[in-house]
């Protein structure tokens, strides 16, 4: 009669050494053990085989360490109850009263707060689109010259017409989705009236009024018998608001594809009150440009199924970190990035 246990430790051994621990099942010892099954007495039959079946699952249970093993090569064992571990020391994080929020979103805070107070709901923006909504639904269509005026960061990967997607060079993009979320309101009587505060991103040369990643606040305002004075006082009333005063604002026209008439407001410069040509602010302009605006154009009212003989709307995009220069008097955009705490501190 074969010695099992013997046996068994002799295996055992084999599968923990073996680099393919797999092949001691197949091993001529085993198959002599099946083999000796049918030359038994009848009646020890029953308990060698029990015995034969225990051994095999024994091997089986050592095989499965030993891949184990030889997957995680020679590497330590990973202690993932570390993190979790009672007697760690707690991190040192800043006392909450000595953090603040970042001078962007406060000043956000307060633009939604004055829109909201003049009916406008706030929309959130999104940080990668697509061509369609960068373009097409403005009112440039493939091939437009305007298209390059944006200067666009594009991704390598392409959406299913083969263009790339766009980190939005604009809240404009958010317009098309704004008109057809609200348009039910109109069949009911009611305006649409909306503002998108949030990041866009451009790639230009930096300077005290440029950066590459800035927010804007766009705004979208349909209804019945909607005109450009409307637009001009709206714009008005909430920079007064804003500033807390009255204020020198120049208004030209302009051109956007999507607006017409198009106007851009500029206020006058407050670091050198136009008397500085050298000024690095305003470049000697003596005026700093704030925002774009106009009469939405019928196409784009059409590409959100918006009847333009039936309804008219005006749009606006004002750049919130100008805003905030004027304001607080920050004679350079980078600060407002620029994560620097005696910056921040100030607010
Ligand atoms: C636009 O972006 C249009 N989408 C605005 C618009 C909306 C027009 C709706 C009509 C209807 P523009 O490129 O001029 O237009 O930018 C608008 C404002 O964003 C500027 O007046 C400025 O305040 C701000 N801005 C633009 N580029 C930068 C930049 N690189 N850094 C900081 N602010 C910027």
């Amino acid at each position: 009669m074969v010695d099992i246990s013997g046996l068994e430790t002799t295996l055992l051994a084999r599968v923990k050494e073996s680099a393919n621990p797999q092949e001691v099942l197949r091993a001529s010892e085993f198959r002599n053990l099946y083999a000796e099954i049918p030359n038994m007495p009848v009646d020890q039959r029953r308990e060698f085989g029990q015995k034969v079946n225990e051994l095999k699952q024994s091997i089986e249970r050592a095989i499965e360490t030993r891949q184990a093993e030889l997957v995680a090569g020679d590497l330590p064992p990973i202690d993932v109850t570390a993190p979790l571990d009672i007697n760690a020391t707690a991190p040192k994080l800043l006392p909450a009263e000595q953090g603040s929020l970042h001078p962007l979103t406060q000043e956000i805070d307060r633009i939604v707060e004055i829109f909201g107070r003049m009916g406008f709901i706030a929309e959130e923006s999104r940080e990668i689109d697509d061509q369609y909504h960068m373009f097409e639904s403005l009112n440039f269509p493939k091939g437009h010259p305007a298209r390059d005026d944006y200067d666009t960061f594009m991704t390598v990967q392409k959406d299913k017409d083969g263009d790339p997607f766009i980190a939005p060079a604009h809240t404009s993009t958010m317009q098309n989705r704004t008109l057809i979320k609200y348009r039910d309101q109109l069949s009911r009587g009611e305006a649409i009236a909306a503002i998108v505060p949030d990041r866009t991103f451009r790639n230009e040369d930096l300077d005290a009024r440029h950066e590459h990643t800035f927010y804007q606040v766009e705004g979208v305002y349909v209804a019945k018998g909607v005109h450009a004075g409307m637009l001009i006082a709206t714009l008005q009333k909430f920079l007064e608001e804003y500033y807390g005063q009255e204020l020198n604002v120049r208004v030209n026209p302009f051109y956007f594809p999507f607006t017409e008439p198009s106007f851009e407001f500029a206020l006058s410069c407050p670091f050198c009150k136009g008397d500085d040509e050298f000024c690095k602010v305003c470049g000697g302009e003596g005026w700093i440009e704030l925002l774009g605006c106009g009469m939405i154009h019928p196409n784009v009212l059409k590409a959100a199924d918006i009847d333009p003989n039936e309804y008219t709307g005006f749009a606006f995009g004002c750049g919130i970190d100008r805003l905030i220069m004027m304001k607080y008097q920050i004679e350079d955009i980078r600060h407002l990035e620029s994560a620097k705490l005696d910056f921040l501190e100030q607010f």
